[in-house]
């Protein structure tokens, strides 16, 4: 099973558009990626047929039913989740961990630890820092190792204890593309009785998320970083998710997973998550929708890092250009951040982008990531980030221009 290309990208709508006569390029994916045509249908199809909100005795909300309930079931899909009622939906990702922090905090006591890293999205570190804050925690950070771009379980070995409630940690690093042994550090994690939380925000359109085998009690991602609308969701523990106080106003759902879901979703948004989660199994083969996603995804990490090892090759060759991160394809998403001698960030990125090529410049809210590799206060990197709808033509249309710069 492999990716078709070709056929892929005759899907997405905004691959074909044009800047300065150039076919654009959009490295940009880790920003959030573009959606294929089913999708744009799908919001646009919920509209026109009538929108409602839930609980009506009429058509409109029973249909408005279908579409969470559809949504919910696709997410859990993708998640290798048992069931859709283990899918909160909310606003994105930091909105639902913010509320998760809250809810958390009220369960922890004075000096309970809780450990976050600094490869991860501060969405993943700020959002338990208040909660820590809230409840007189201390919070531990674990360090990656910042020549090779790992992060090794072992790791946390030495800030773990008795007092530690939660490990927050990344699927992957949304800066330098770090892919982490999360099932490892969970292990390390419920050895010491802590719960885990898993950012899967950057990991999910680059291979298959599956939440028993991360040995994640929550995990998060959003759907506009897999080829969907802007919505966040959240996987919860089922019995997590039913017991925790949700920090929710008094006429919301007491159940899980509507506790977990402050006022009135974005209806629309769900149509396309699960026209999202349907683009993505079409790309894959087997007997069920989660068989034919993992087949997908793992296609996917397949394409991906023959994207990488071009892109590493192609770098490699280029004295004016440092990538930071895993130098070879293997154990890394093919997001890259790079600095080019003598340019600031801002100034590669407007480069690039006047002749077509959308990368991102700065820290992308990797706030610890930035700082501890010491570029936070010069600009941050430059990120070139390619999903599956990206071809090996435009990594080397990104390499000559960047090779151009030098
Ligand atoms: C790894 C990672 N985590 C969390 C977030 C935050 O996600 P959201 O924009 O849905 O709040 C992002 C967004 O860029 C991200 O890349």
């Amino acid at each position: 099973m492999s990716i078709d290309v070709v056929a892929a990208r005759s899907r997405f709508p905004a691959l074909s558009r044009l800047v300065a006569g150039n076919r654009a390029i959009y490295a940009d994916g880790p920003g959030g990626t573009q959606v294929p045509e089913s999708v744009i249908d799908a919001v646009s199809g919920y509209l026109e047929r009538g929108g409602s909100n839930l609980g009506g005795p009429f058509v409109t909300s029973e249909e408005t039913a279908r579409v969470v309930a559809g949504a919910r079931g696709a997410v859990a899909d993708l998640f290798g989740a048992t069931s859709g009622d283990e899918i909160a939906f909310g606003q994105n990702m930091t909105s639902l961990t913010l509320a998760l922090g809250r809810a958390l905090a009220r369960t922890w006591s004075e000096g309970d630890e809780v450990v976050v890293t600094r490869l991860d999205h501060d969405a993943n570190v700020s959002s338990w820092m208040q909660a820590a804050s809230e409840s007189g925690a201390v919070v531990r950070h674990v360090d990656f190792d910042r020549e090779t771009g790992t992060l090794d379980p072992a790791a946390f070995d030495a800030v773990l204890s008795p007092r530690t409630r939660l490990v927050a940690v990344t699927h992957a690093s949304n800066a330098i593309g770090t892919v982490v042994d999360v099932a490892e550090v969970a292990a390390r994690a419920h050895d010491v009785g802590a719960l885990v939380f898993v950012d899967a925000v950057h990991y999910a359109p680059h291979g298959p998320l599956d939440v028993d085998a991360a040995g994640s009690d929550f995990l998060a991602a959003s759907a506009y970083k897999f080829f969907g609308p802007h919505v966040g969701a959240l996987y919860g523990r089922s019995e997590l998710l039913a017991g925790l106080d949700a920090v929710r106003i008094r006429p919301a759902p007491s159940d899980p997973p509507g506790k977990w879901e402050t006022g009135t979703q974005s209806f629309e948004s769900l149509a396309g998550v699960t026209a999202a989660v349907e683009y993505l199994e079409g790309l894959g083969e087997g007997a069920t929708r989660r068989e034919r996603l993992v087949s997908a995804l793992e296609a996917t990490r397949a394409y991906e890092a023959e994207l990488s090892r071009r892109f590493l090759d192609g770098i490699a060759a280029m004295g004016h250009v440092r990538c930071y991160g895993i130098p070879k394809p293997a154990g890394r998403t093919p997001t890259f951040a790079v600095a080019v001698e003598s340019m600031s960030p801002a100034a590669v990125a407007a480069r690039l982008g006047s002749q077509g090529i959308f990368v991102w410049h700065g820290h992308y809210y990797a706030l610890e990531v930035m700082a501890y590799l010491g570029v936070l206060d010069s600009g941050g990197l430059v990120r070139i980030g390619f999903v599956h709808y990206n071809t090996p033509d435009e990594v080397d249309r990104v390499l000559e221009a960047l090779d151009d710069l030098g």
